[in-house]
């Protein structure tokens, strides 16, 4: 695997690779990678002959209320683990590179409708430090198609959304959510939990099941998700949201809406966890 941490030196390669024909296939992360991080490196494969990683901690998508410095960092076991799957290049971009004006003074890209909404209504400016990090490094990279885990379900319609408006040349590839056998969605963020918070954090799962069971047959929307939200905080979580909307628009579902999607969000000990289930009605 090379290892890059500067613009020039990654635009070489890349021009290298793409006159021999080549195709790119990216799969942004922010380290600290996991099973679920390494299936989407094993996706790329799939799509493209060479397959770039990068792991940048974007501090644009960073609250000022949210610990960017405690992210956990491990990137000699990042490296290990891309190396496993035959990663062909790591990006290890600075701030200074990514932002060498600083946050303030630049440029950004908003994507409205899908940005300030659930996640984003809870973390605002979230997204526009999402799109703009993901917008550069496609600038960068410039992949013929990039990777993303359908456990950020919002973030994919996000890509998804700038990459249609803004006529970007890159195929975005969802990729299905990895599980722990109890059925917890892997995150980096369940690092911070106990043992005992990590078995209350497979409630969540189980209780968005639930909710997906019954909402393929009743559209009482409403009631069941809050019965779900009910049974999320019996087991000891915090809901922050739980919502029940049309899988293409994200806007609330309709009684004839076919492909729904349940998506949530819980404080669970100093964590904050999303998760997010597909539902097809009849
Ligand atoms: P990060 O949280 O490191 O996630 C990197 C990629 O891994 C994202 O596409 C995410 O959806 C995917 N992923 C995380 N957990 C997963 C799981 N359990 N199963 C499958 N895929 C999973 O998401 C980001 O970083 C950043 O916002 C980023 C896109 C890199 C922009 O900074």
């Amino acid at each position: 695997m090379i290892t890059v941490d500067n613009i020039e030196q990654l635009r070489q390669q890349i021009q290298a690779w793409k006159r021999e024909g080549l195709t790119i296939g990216f799969v942004p992360t922010m380290g600290n990678l996991h099973a679920g991080h390494i299936s989407l490196v094993e996706e790329a494969h799939k799509h493209a002959d060479k397959i770039v990683a990068s792991i940048f901690v974007n501090p644009m998508q960073f609250g000022a209320n949210e610990d960017i410095d405690n992210y956990p960092r491990t990137l000699e076991d990042d490296k290990s683990k891309l190396v496993a799957v035959n990663t062909d290049l790591l990006f290890l971009p600075t701030p200074e590179i990514m932002y060498p004006k600083g946050l303030d003074k630049q440029s950004f890209v908003e994507v409205p409708n899908v940005s300030n909404i659930y996640c984003g209504e809870s973390r605002p400016g979230h997204f526009r430090g999402v799109a703009t990090v993901v917008c550069k490094l496609f600038n960068l990279v410039q992949p013929d198609n990039a990777c993303f885990g359908l456990k950020d379900y919002q973030q994919v319609k996000v890509i998804q959304t700038m990459v249609e408006d803004l006529s970007m040349p890159v195929e975005i590839i969802p990729v299905a959510t990895k599980r722990e056998a109890s059925g917890l969605a892997m995150s980096s963020r369940n690092n911070y939990l106990s043992d005992e918070e990590k078995a209350q954090a497979a409630e969540l799962f189980k209780a968005l099941s639930w909710l997906a069971e019954k909402v393929s047959q009743d559209s009482d929307f409403i009631g069941l998700s809050k019965q779900a939200g009910e049974m999320i905080d019996n087991a000891g979580m915090q809901v922050d949201y739980i919502h029940i909307v049309n899988a293409r628009t994200l806007q609330p579902a309709s009684e004839d809406d076919r492909n729904l999607v349940i998506l949530a969000a819980a404080h669970c000990g100093k964590a904050r966890l999303i998760d997010n289930l597909a539902v097809s009605r009849k």
